[in-house]
């Protein structure tokens, strides 16, 4: 059996907690060789709920958990961390955008992301869950500057994988048969899911789906899916969110291959967009864990345009935190 890995999950009384503790401890996320010790971060209130979240973990017998820390000091909840989930913060409501929550949930990036600098292991990889996640991740990558950029991430992966199934179902076919569907830009309703690079069953995917509907409905639906399921279950998406960051921290964690995900990350200027911006690009993992962008794929006018909304939306949001930063 190998050495026990440390894994902080934040909001773990949560929804979205309630679903990922799961798929982490039984061995989903890092291997089914891999025990994990669990370092779960609460406010103080919700510490009653989240030893009833424990005591049922303990109940599931797991035999890859090796442990569970359960508190509300980020300075124990970080302790020597190989990897983070930044989940906790407060859902929007329906009549909301997720930019409307970075006053609320901003400020929680702060003092996490300075307690991931000072206390995690040098190597730790961040992915932020919490809304709005690009300018959240920006945050506390700011407040951790004496890690590389390319540790922290955002979550987009469940855009692409709403993306998938959305392609899927339009194809007639399942998810299995589809490679390098990705997502461009902000979590947000500007994202741009992108099929240039996709095939269906090793054949290009573009040339056999109706443009109009690539560029219209397919865009609209995926990008407002977060909306729709707020509306219909009066509560944002968690067990999907929950699956979406299982598939991006195995994939940083283990490698892609060949395969092209999306992972939003700080900007080094790839495709023009503004050093620093947290934004979601193509990406390949390789085999030690590090991230490449994938330079070069061709974006056409109105790709272009797409990813500007996206730039343009992600300065704004910098600047209303530029105190947090
Ligand atoms: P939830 O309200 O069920 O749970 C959030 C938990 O976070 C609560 O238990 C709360 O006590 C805790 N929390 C709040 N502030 C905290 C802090 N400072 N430290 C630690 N814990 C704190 O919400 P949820 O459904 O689990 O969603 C969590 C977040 O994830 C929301 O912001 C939601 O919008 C976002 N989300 C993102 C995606 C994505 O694709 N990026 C998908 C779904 C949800
Ligand atoms: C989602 O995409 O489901 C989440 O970001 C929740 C939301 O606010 O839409």
């Amino acid at each position: 059996m190998k050495a026990p890995i440390r894994v902080a999950v934040t909001g773990a009384a949560g929804n979205i907690g309630y679903a990922l503790l799961w798929r982490i401890a039984s061995g989903d996320c890092f291997g089914a060789d891999q025990p994990v010790i669990l370092q779960l971060l609460e406010v103080t209130p919700a510490l009653d709920r989240l030893r009833g979240t424990i005591l049922e973990l303990e109940d599931s017998a797991f035999p890859l958990l090796a442990g569970i820390v359960g508190t509300d000091d980020p300075q124990v909840a970080f302790a020597g961390v190989h990897a983070a989930f930044l989940v906790g913060s407060r859902p929007r409501t329906k009549d909301m955008d997720r930019a409307d929550l970075v006053r609320a949930n901003g400020p929680i990036f702060v003092g996490q992301g300075a307690a991931i600098g000072a206390v995690a292991d040098p190597n730790v990889k961040v992915l932020v869950v919490g809304n709005p996640c690009n300018t959240n991740a920006l945050i506390a990558r700011a407040n951790a500057k004496n890690l590389p950029s390319r540790q922290f991430t955002a979550m987009t992966r469940l855009d692409q994988n709403r993306a998938e199934a959305q392609l899927a179902l339009r194809l007639g076919t399942t998810v299995s048969a589809l490679r390098n569907v990705f997502v461009w830009g902000n979590h947000a309703d500007t994202m741009y899911p992108d099929v240039s690079q996709a095939t269906v069953d090793g054949k290009a995917l573009g040339p056999l789906l109706d443009a109009a509907w690539l560029k219209g409905d397919f865009i609209q639906t995926v990008a407002t899916r977060g909306k729709a399921i707020i509306v219909a279950r009066g509560a944002s998406s968690a067990a999907s969110a929950a699956s979406a960051a299982v598939d991006h921290m195995r994939d940083w964690v283990r490698g892609t291959g060949d395969r092209i995900v999306s992972m939003a990350l700080p900007s080094e200027g790839w495709y023009g967009i503004p050093e620093g911006l947290v934004f979601s690009f193509p990406c390949r993992v390789d085999a030690k864990g590090a991230i490449q962008v994938i330079e070069g794929l061709p974006l056409d006018d109105f790709g272009r345009a797409r990813l500007q909304l996206n730039v343009d939306d992600l300065d704004a949001e910098r600047k209303a935190v530029a105190d947090l930063l």
